[in-house]
């Protein structure tokens, strides 16, 4: 009995694998080749949603024009901030099965994890055959770098701290852009008691998000960024401050946020359910992808009490150790790398390029906007989107979230951070 349940499981597994390939998976030949004589280069991301997988899509269309002796085999996992993708990568590099190349974050998720368990192969050698020194930001470097090697090749630049929203929904109930948290409590009010949601969230992860976004916009840019080495307080007053109005903001969000992806409650924005939503801003690409323009079909404005702080994240693709087609991925590393390669993704996929030289023209407003904010803001990184700790301790903080929001225990919930910063070895 047991075993036919267990028969049953594998086929609806494989059931379930072959339909996901349909839409998860392209094996296209390039023109004047045929698919057998081109070698196939699996890239592994988590980028299924509207926008992301047009910007991807963009993008592998560069590669196969330019390398016609490659195929390009997407193994992208659904799940967006690369929940499900980056299990189902740990679990393939356990079986020492590795892509060749995969998406991984720069900062703490690249250095803390595969390169500290020397997965990856460094790109020094690819960085001076490109040039790519002299055109990606100086202080990116640092950020995909260990002992002078570099370990991924930065796609783009994202920002998380954006604040989305409805402006038809906003004009009919007579509110205007908040740019305090204050403010943003008060628009609230007015939206709850006309019956629209104040703030769209979704799943988990979307809660991790929109709490670093209350940290930043609470203590500020520097007091934030010392949340990371140790010299601000996690059982500070400051931090007692942001959980307050961390609760405050869970108050105006939908109930059925548990069950929602991230595209899902950018959609009860575009519904006009809900009035707000914050989320990076590949829901920029979420939202083109839906047929909306900016500026008259969605808004937006810095996640409240963050104005001039650009709280950023940055995809990256990797070279792994034993990459079954090294040279075909290599090959993609290019692109990726490339400004051809960065100018067809970013102004599709909502994000900035990683390179300083990418053609502003080919960018919509928002994303000029977010290029001139990240020449001028202060800067600071992502905590849900691998910049600021590594994955024990971003985890730990992602445990003592979920219990917060079973139990609303502000107490409790500080402690657990107090001493997750503890664990992690940054604090005392
Ligand atoms: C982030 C990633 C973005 C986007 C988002 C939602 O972690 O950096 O590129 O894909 O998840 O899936």
């Amino acid at each position: 009995m047991k075993k036919h349940i267990i028969g049953l499981l594998v086929v609806l597994l494989l059931v379930a694998a072959a339909c996901g390939d349909d839409d998860t998976t392209t094996t296209t030949a390039a023109p004047g080749t045929t698919a057998a004589a081109a070698t196939p280069v699996e890239v592994f991301s988590w980028w299924t949603a509207g926008g992301e997988a047009d910007g991807l899509n963009a993008m592998l269309a560069v590669f196969e024009d330019e390398y016609p002796e490659y195929t390009f085999e997407n193994a992208a996992v659904a799940g967006g901030a690369g929940t499900n993708a980056r299990a189902v990568l740990a679990t393939r590099l356990a079986a020492n099965d590795p892509p060749d190349s995969w998406q991984g974050h720069a900062g703490q998720e690249l250095i803390g994890t595969y390169v500290a368990a020397d997965q990856l192969e460094p790109l020094n050698f690819l960085f001076e055959e490109e040039g790519w020194l002299e055109v990606m930001p100086e202080t990116l470097i640092p950020l995909i770098s260990e002992g002078g090697q570099i370990y991924s090749v930065p796609v783009n630049i994202h920002r998380a701290n954006v604040m989305w929203y409805n402006p038809g929904v906003l004009t009919a109930n007579g509110v205007e852009v908040p740019g305090t948290l204050e403010e943003f409590f008060a628009a609230a009010e007015t939206l709850q008691a006309a019956g629209v949601i104040p703030l769209a969230m979704g799943e988990a992860w979307t809660s991790m998000h929109l709490f670093e976004t209350v940290l930043l916009g609470t203590l500020g840019a520097d007091a934030y960024k010392g949340l990371w080495d140790g010299t601000t307080d996690w059982a500070g007053a400051e931090v007692t401050a942001a959980i307050d109005n961390f609760a405050t903001m869970l108050s105006y969000t939908n109930n059925d946020a548990s069950t929602l992806a991230w595209d899902q409650a950018a959609q009860l924005v575009i519904d006009g359910t809900a009035a707000f939503t914050i989320m990076g801003d590949w829901a920029e690409g979420y939202f083109k992808a839906e047929g909306l323009a900016p500026v008259e079909g969605f808004g937006w404005a810095p996640a409240p009490g963050t104005d001039g702080m650009f709280q950023f994240l940055s995809d990256s693709f990797v070279l792994p150790v034993g990459a079954p087609n090294r040279d075909g991925a290599l090959a993609w590393l290019r692109i990726c790398g490339s400004k051809p390669g960065q100018d067809a993704f970013n102004p599709i996929k909502g994000s900035i390029p990683a390179r300083t030289d990418g053609d502003r023209a080919l960018y919509d407003e928002y994303l000029q906007s977010a290029m001139d904010d990240w020449s001028t803001d202060t800067v600071v990184g992502s905590l849900t989107h691998g910049v600021v700790a590594n994955d024990n301790w971003k985890n730990e903080i992602n445990t003592a979230i979920g219990l917060f929001l079973d139990d609303g225990d502000a107490a409790a919930f500080q402690a657990a951070l107090a001493a997750a910063c503890a664990t992690a070895g940054a604090c005392g």
